[in-house]
């Protein structure tokens, strides 16, 4: 008899934990809430958001799995990393959509929360 469980599938986010000593981080002016949230090192724009008790829309509290915790950058956006990359569709890439459980800015900007994605569109 075989007593192996499934195997659950887990994807890895390297380019997420890449220095182990993150750099000095910024602060992100949260739009369309108004409000400026400082940075700790390492902390996410979503876990920043969340310890200041704003909402962004998530299912998975920030794990990389749901993709709904979607923000507009300022372009030129960052590289997405390989999560975003399976979340956000190309065009919404380009125009600046990233994840903010997967944003860790180092310097001063403006980002705006995004509505939850309409099921079905990837
Ligand atoms: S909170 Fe689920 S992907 Fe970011």
């Amino acid at each position: 008899m075989n007593d192996e469980q499934p195997r659950k599938k887990i994807t890895l986010d390297l380019e997420f934990f890449g220095d182990p000593r993150p750099p000095a981080p910024g602060r992100v002016h949260l739009l369309p809430a108004n409000v400026w949230l400082q940075l700790e090192p390492g902390e996410s724009v979503f876990e920043a958001a969340k310890r200041s008790n704003i909402g962004i829309p998530t299912t998975c509290g920030g794990k990389g799995t749901c993709g709904l915790c979607r923000v507009l950058f300022p372009l030129p956006a960052r590289e997405p990393t390989y999560v975003e990359r399976q979340h956000i569709d190309r065009a919404d890439l380009a125009r600046g959509v990233r994840l903010a459980c997967r944003s860790r800015p180092t310097h001063d900007l403006a980002i705006t929360v995004l509505p939850e994605p309409r099921l079905g569109r990837k």
